[in-house]
């Protein structure tokens, strides 16, 4: 069985990966519990708490086919303040470390995560070849990531690095993400709690919803393709957008609830995304990938698996 080697796993999409792929790869999740849990992980999946940031810390790892990376600092907010430093030294070493350490150990490929947030309000459906200026750290770290990607492909071709930018994707195990977590997470703690979710603005802004299972499905596609990739990047979307107010009346519905949500002022002032909408012919054409989940039957199948009890903290606290 071959084996593969993922950072940040014991995080929201490194544990789904895991799990959903831990009949056909021997898998190791590294997480240093920053904001993952290891209850996310099945007991299949081999658990190693560490940072990869540091060398010694992959070295216990031993031989892997094939890294994912999604370790770093997963959200624009946690730069923020005292976040700043951290947030960008966390990010760029664990990335260049891995990169390297993954090349010096015979790794077939890296796949790592960038993001759709390069994008910022870039005009709809989001295209690879657009122009793209970075709105806020965590985007510049992930700019950052592609750039390093593609000057160290050229120097080291046999290695394989892929980075796929991820539209909004939501699914199991977030509880652990508390107010970074997506927006269909947190929607559904406060109205399985029978709190009223707080919207910015007057709800018809929209985001290409993707369900996680999707997302693990075209990575691992990425890894089983025999193309040679390179360093390049992909997209990660479903090529539907919906309003946070169609989300919010799909959760009441899947709970058989009516609870209105509450418009509050958008507090972000600069560069808040009104539409987000990917153009993903490009992973279809190259890779298979077809989004299968329907948001509606995502919803459902989220809602059936809350663990309220894990739930840390929803957006709509901070404003009661
Ligand atoms: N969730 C999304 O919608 C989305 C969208 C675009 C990009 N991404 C990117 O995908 C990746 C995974 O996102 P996620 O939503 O699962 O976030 P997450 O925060 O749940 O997962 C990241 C994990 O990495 C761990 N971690 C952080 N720094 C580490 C380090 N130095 N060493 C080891 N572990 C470390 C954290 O504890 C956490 O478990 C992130 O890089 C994120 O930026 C996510």
């Amino acid at each position: 069985m071959e084996k593969i080697l993922v950072t940040g796993g014991a995080g929201f999409i490194g544990s789904n990966f895991c799990n959903l792929n831990k009949e056909q790869y021997q898998i190791t999740a590294l997480d240093n519990l920053f904001l993952g849990d290891v209850d996310n992980l099945e007991e299949e999946i081999n658990f190693v708490e560490g940072n990869a940031c540091q060398k010694s810390d992959l070295n216990k790892i031993g031989k892997v086919d094939y890294v994912l990376h999604l370790a770093g600092t997963s959200s624009a907010p946690m730069f923020m303040d005292d976040g700043f430093v951290d947030g960008y030294v966390n990010s760029i070493q664990s990335f260049v470390t891995v990169l390297d350490w993954a090349r010096k150990n015979g790794v077939k490929k890296v796949l790592y995560a960038s993001t759709s947030s390069l994008y910022g309000n870039n005009p709809p459906p989001l295209v690879e070849t657009q122009h793209v200026i970075p709105p806020n750290h965590y985007a510049v770290t992930k700019e950052v990531y592609e750039h390093c990607s593609a000057c160290y492909n050229k120097v080291y071709p046999e290695m394989d690095i892929i980075g796929f930018r991820f539209m909004s994707v939501y699914g199991k195990n977030e509880e652990a993400k508390g107010i970074y977590a997506n927006l269909i997470s947190q929607f559904c703690w406060d109205i399985g709690r029978d709190l009223a979710p707080v919207v910015y603005g007057d709800g018809e802004q929209t985001r290409d919803f993707t369900n996680v299972r999707d997302v693990v499905a075209a990575i691992t596609l990425a890894i089983k393709t025999e193309k040679k990739l390179g360093a390049d990047v992909f997209n990660i979307g479903t090529g539907r957008t919906t309003s946070l107010n169609q989300i919010i009346a799909a959760i009441n519905k899947s709970f058989g609830k009516s609870i209105q949500p509450q418009y509050i002022e958008n507090p972000v002032k600069e560069g808040y995304v009104e539409t987000q909408h990917a153009d993903i012919s490009k992973i279809t054409n190259k890779l298979g990938y077809k989004p299968k989940i329907q948001l509606e039957d995502g919803i459902d199948e989220q809602v059936k698996n809350l663990r309220m009890d894990k739930i840390r903290q929803s957006s709509s606290d901070n404003f009661r």
